[in-house]
This record gives C-alpha cells, sequence and structure tokens, in this order.
C-alpha cells in the first residue's frame, strides 16, 4: 500500500495520548509501589520507544531498564518465525518485571519473548501494552496494563510504523480502508 500522510486520519491525538500514558503510570505506581520488590522494565523495540519512555517518566518510583529488538514475520503463521536482535543485559530473576508493547496484534511476538523470561525466573512477569487489538486471541496473553483498546485495522505513529516510515508521529493515526490496498507483511 502506498501511505501518504495527508491521508492519515487520527484515532488517538497528542492529548489523548498523554493523559491515558500518565494514567497507567499511576497505575503502575499504586500497583507496584505496595512491593518491596525490584521493578524492571523491558522495552521492546522500536515501535514501543515513545508509548516506554512517556510511560515511564510517569512512574513514581525506581526502575532499572532494559531493551530488546525482535522482528515477527506474519508471512510464515504456521511456523511464526522470530528473530532476535537483541536482548536483555540485566539479570531479571527473583524481580518484578513489566514488558511493555506498542500494540498486541496476534500476541506471537510477545508469547515468544514471555516464554524465554520466564526461564530466568522473575518474581513476577506482567505485560503492559499501549494498544490492544482486542478482536484477536493473542495466544491467551492478558495484559495487566492496556492503553487503548481497538478493533483490527492497520495503525500508525507514535512508535507505529509502516515499513519504517511514520514512527515519529506524535499521534497514533490510520489509513482508512478504501484508501488501503495491500499490507506489508514484516514488523517489528
Ligand atoms: P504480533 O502480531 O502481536 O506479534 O505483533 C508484532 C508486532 O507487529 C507489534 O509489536 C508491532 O510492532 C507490529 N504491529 C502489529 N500491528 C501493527 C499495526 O497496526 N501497525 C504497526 N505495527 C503493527
Ligand atoms: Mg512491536
Amino acid at each position: 500500500m502506498q501511505v501518504n500522510r495527508d491521508k492519515i486520519k487520527v484515532l488517538y491525538d497528542e492529548q489523548t495520548i498523554r493523559s491515558r500514558v500518565s494514567e497507567m503510570g499511576r497505575e503502575i505506581t499504586r500497583e507496584y509501589s505496595k512491593n518491596s520488590g525490584i521493578l524492571h522494565m523491558v522495552c521492546v523495540l522500536k515501535g514501543s520507544v515513545h508509548f516506554y519512555s512517556d510511560l515511564l517518566l510517569n512512574i513514581d518510583m525506581d526502575i532499572s531498564y532494559s531493551f530488546i529488538q525482535v522482528a515477527s514475520y506474519s508471512g510464515s503463521e504456521s511456523t511464526g518465525r522470530i528473530s532476535v536482535k537483541s536482548w536483555i543485559d540485566e539479570p531479571i530473576q527473583g524481580k518484578d518485571v513489566i514488558v511493555v508493547e506498542d500494540i498486541l496484534d496476534t500476541g506471537r511476538t510477545l508469547k515468544y519473548i514471555l516464554n524465554y523470561l520466564k526461564r530466568y525466573d522473575p518474581r513476577t512477569l506482567e505485560v503492559a501494552t499501549f494498544i490492544d487489538k482486542y478482536e484477536k486471541d493473542h495466544f491467551g496473553i492478558v495484559p495487566k496494563f492496556t492503553g487503548f483498546r481497538t478493533d483490527d485495522k492497520f495503525l500508525l505513529g507514535y512508535g507505529l510504523d509502516y515499513d519504517q516510515s511514520f514512527r515519529n508521529l506524535p499521534f497514533v493515526g490510520y489509513v482508512p480502508i478504501e484508501e488501503d490496498d495491500e499490507s506489508d507483511n514484516s514488523s517489528d
């Protein structure tokens, strides 16, 4: 598909995103500050970059950071091929871990990440997703924290890309269906 900036319609504007993300920061603070444990938050690159940064600035407790980058290929549905480009560089055993995702679509990427992280024996392991495409079952993954729930359309901006473009739009948008003829099949 060809995407022109002027065809993109706004779904969540900057102000809506800002206030929801700061609310999520307060939810996480409330939930985790009663534990004495160490909170470790994992950013799933590249799509979560803006959400992760804004969210963590709204959490009023100490947090350790790590970043992982994986790519999934929806073209190989049956094998669910995932390639790992970089992985966590901090021990997470005994810690409270939250994996921060941009968008839960099929859930294949996150399922893979969670299965691996579980092996390191964190005290707790939860998911915060900016957007949940609620029509999908995500392999049974239920995020503990969700920014927005939406139906199944292709979204852009605030980290979400189409073919590596549009990540730096300060809002989340979509291309209305009549403009959208075909979609790309790789993502990160
Ligand atoms: P999964 O299908 O849940 O494994 O999604 C994998 C990745 O695909 C997500 O983390 C996003 O980076 C990307 N993705 C899924 N849906 C969208 C979308 O609507 N716009 C842009 N990227 C998406
Ligand atoms: Mg992603």
